[in-house]
């Protein structure tokens, strides 16, 4: 599996939260979603963050649903640090329970009723994302449901190209700084492994989720909402 920690290492987990300003029109909408998506989850659901970072969608959610508990996992020691400082200052350490490595390390008898795995799968190159959704099945409870989030495409699509000049273009808004779009598709091909749509789709179901259904997209980020078999 690709190490991204030299990514996530400790002065960039420090500015995790302010450096991702430049995506809060996006990521407002999709963790507002996250609620209406999981309406019908118990009072007591437990609930399973895959790459939780700097544990933005517990601090959400938790506020939301004052009996919900959480764990969260990240190969990331520097931004699990910075989780467990947010989350004692929003007085919600208590309820949750942070693991530092993947989801294989997440012990399989620990059922939840749902699993996030937002803005993650996309740092995973590998292109059967090396299982991470099977595993992430194989913790959730019968018709425990996954919702992911990550930046897709498919690179040799001409129509690429309009998309990029878009996030770029986004980027370059909050940055105040010129990109070329071959230096940012250089730059995504070496860092990120962004899979077409619909290959994910077809993942989610060989790894046994019933459906996966498209809820969000903002530019290249996509969200589905996948419920297991
Ligand atoms: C862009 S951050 C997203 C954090 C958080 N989910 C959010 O929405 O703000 C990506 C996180 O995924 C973690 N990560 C990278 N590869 C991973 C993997 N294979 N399994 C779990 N987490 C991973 C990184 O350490 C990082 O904290």
């Amino acid at each position: 599996m690709t190490d991204t920690n030299d990514i996530f290492n400790a002065e960039f987990s420090r500015q995790y939260d302010a450096s991702s300003e430049r995506l809060k029109d996006i990521s407002n909408n999709l963790y507002a979603l996250l609620s209406l998506l999981l309406r019908d989850l118990r009072a007591e659901a437990k609930v399973l963050c895959v790459g939780v970072g700097t544990g933005t969608e517990i601090v959400r959610l938790g506020k939301q649903h004052p009996e919900w508990r959480f764990t969260g996992v990240d190969p990331s020691p520097d931004m699990l640090a910075v989780c467990a400082e947010k989350l004692e200052r929003e007085g919600l350490r208590d309820r949750c329970r942070l693991i530092e490595g993947h989801v294989k390390d997440v012990p399989e008898q620990d059922k939840f009723d749902a699993a996030l795995c937002l803005l993650v799968a996309h740092f995973i190159q590998h292109p059967q994302r090396d299982g991470i959704y099977r595993q992430i099945g194989d913790r959730l409870k019968p018709a425990g449901q996954l919702i992911t989030a990550e930046i897709a495409g498919d690179m040799a699509d001409p129509d690429f190209d309009g998309q990029l000049r878009n996030w770029v273009a986004l980027q370059q808004a909050y940055t105040q700084r010129q990109r070329d779009i071959s230096e940012v598709k250089a730059e995504l091909n070496q860092r990120l492994l962004l899979l077409p749509p619909a290959q994910t789709e077809a993942l989610l179901r060989e790894a046994g989720f019933a459906s996966a259904t498209s809820f969000f997209q903002s530019l290249l980020i996509h969200g589905w909402q996948a419920i297991r078999s």
